[in-house]
């Protein structure tokens, strides 16, 4: 997540230095906030499941002391909304250690939010279905210090819904997660090309695809930025960031079916047509025959270049596949990779433990990863001649 803002806010319009972010847990980064770094992350960035404007934390954990701390701090804040109507709502985040139901922390929450703007001649009204701004209440923090924090969503919620994605395999990545793993990947779209031999849906080349160019994924107009005043001045268009990259992408399965469903994600996602034509290809292959002429017969542009970078999921039994199949599959698929694709990388992301070793390579990373509550682990193979031995990863 780190990685991804600095890049962006290098090449957005700006010139502000992005500060080191504080770690909260394993998920959490938390950045002193600075409108025009905000507006780049809310509009571009796409590792971050949620982007909040935290305005208030308080120890409390009961909703009486809650409400007592949140009215004044909220009735002194000059950074909420100033319209004279505003529609809003309250969504809530992780909240289980707080000595309340869910329902009673929003409606806490709610409550202040309306006392707090009513005497600055603000009529606040909670509407779910179109909101203006979304609150957003969540407990927080380390396990010795937990607080209870209220801020405003301004990446537009949940961020793996992108509004693109119309039809999806049997076990779609979520898009965060996609864009996670192509970041973890050090994937230069400049000089190597990307391959997902097993795309499903195509989440991850189309991740891909975005952040080569740094795409955005929400326009402002349809952020909260017109409500908010810090956000006065800044910019309504945004432009891919890196305008002048042209990655090349190929996204392979074994099933017809799921030709389809690539290409309706890419219609949907904009990648079509004849500026994406050879920049981002789609082929019907069994990864396990799968040559490097293959790959340079269906992206020419990728002769020219370094060799390239797998980045992919394959199937771990959760929900497709089952086991002993699997493990006819996996040694397979680690003999494609490392006969054929000398000089390249591979980024295998699994929910299991036993099935990647079956791979026969060995990993020069494992990097831990939740998909969900599920913890997964994302390998780096480098398939280079001293990685080829029959070592567990
Ligand atoms: C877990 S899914 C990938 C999901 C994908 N990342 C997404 O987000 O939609 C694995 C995919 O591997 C494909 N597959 C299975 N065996 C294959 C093979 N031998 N060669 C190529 N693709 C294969 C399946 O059809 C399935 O779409």
């Amino acid at each position: 997540m780190e990685a991804e803002l600095k890049r962006l806010v290098m090449r957005s319009p700006f010139e502000v230095r992005v500060p080191k972010p504080r770690r909260e847990g394993e998920a959490t980064l938390l950045y002193p906030f600075d409108a025009r770094i905000a507006w780049v992350a809310a509009c571009h960035h796409r590792t971050s499941s949620r982007i909040s404007w935290d305005l208030f934390s308080s120890e409390a954990v009961r909703l009486e002391p809650l409400f007592e701390e949140l009215l004044p701090s909220l009735r002194a804040d000059d950074r909420l909304p100033a319209a004279s109507a505003l529609r809003f709502s309250v969504d809530l985040g992780s909240a289980h250690d707080f000595e309340a139901s869910p329902l009673q922390l929003r409606g806490v929450v709610k409550n202040a939010i309306v006392d707090a703007l009513k005497p600055r001649g603000v009529t606040a009204e909670v509407d779910a279905d179109s909101p203006d701004v979304v609150f957003v209440a969540r407990r927080a923090g380390t396990p010795e210090h937990r607080r209870t924090v209220v801020g405003i969503d301004i990446g537009g919620g949940a961020r793996h819904r992108r509004g693109a994605r119309v039809t999806s395999g049997p076990a779609p990545l979520r898009e965060t997660m996609a864009a996670q793993l192509v970041m973890l990947s050090r994937w230069d779209a400049r000089s190597e090309p990307l391959v997902d031999p097993m795309a499903g849906g195509g989440t991850i080349p189309i991740e891909a695809a975005g952040l080569a160019v740094g795409a955005a994924i929400r326009k402002p107009g349809d952020l909260p930025f017109r409500h908010l005043a810090a956000f006065d001045g800044l910019p309504s268009e945004v432009p891919d960031l890196f305008p002048g990259t042209t990655p090349r992408i190929l996204a392979l399965d074994i099933d017809a079916e799921r030709i389809g469903t690539i290409v309706g994600n890419l219609r949907a996602a904009g990648l079509t047509g004849a500026s994406h034509e050879q920049s981002i290809v789609i082929g019907q292959k069994d990864v396990r025959t799968l040559t490097p002429d293959d790959v340079m017969k269906l992206l020419p542009a990728a002769r020219d270049m370094k060799p390239g970078v797998f980045c992919f999921n394959p199937p771990y039994g959760v929900r497709l596949g089952a086991q002993d199949e699997l493990a006819h599959f996996y040694p397979k698929l680690g003999d494609a990779l490392k006969q054929k694709f000398s000089g390249w990388r591979a980024y295998i992301f699994s929910g299991d433990r036993e099935l990647p070793k079956l791979i026969h390579l060995a990993a020069s990373k494992r990097t831990p990863l939740y998909n969900g509550a599920l913890e997964c682990r994302l390998y780096e193979f480098k398939l280079v001649a001293g990685s080829m031995r029959r070592k567990k990863p």
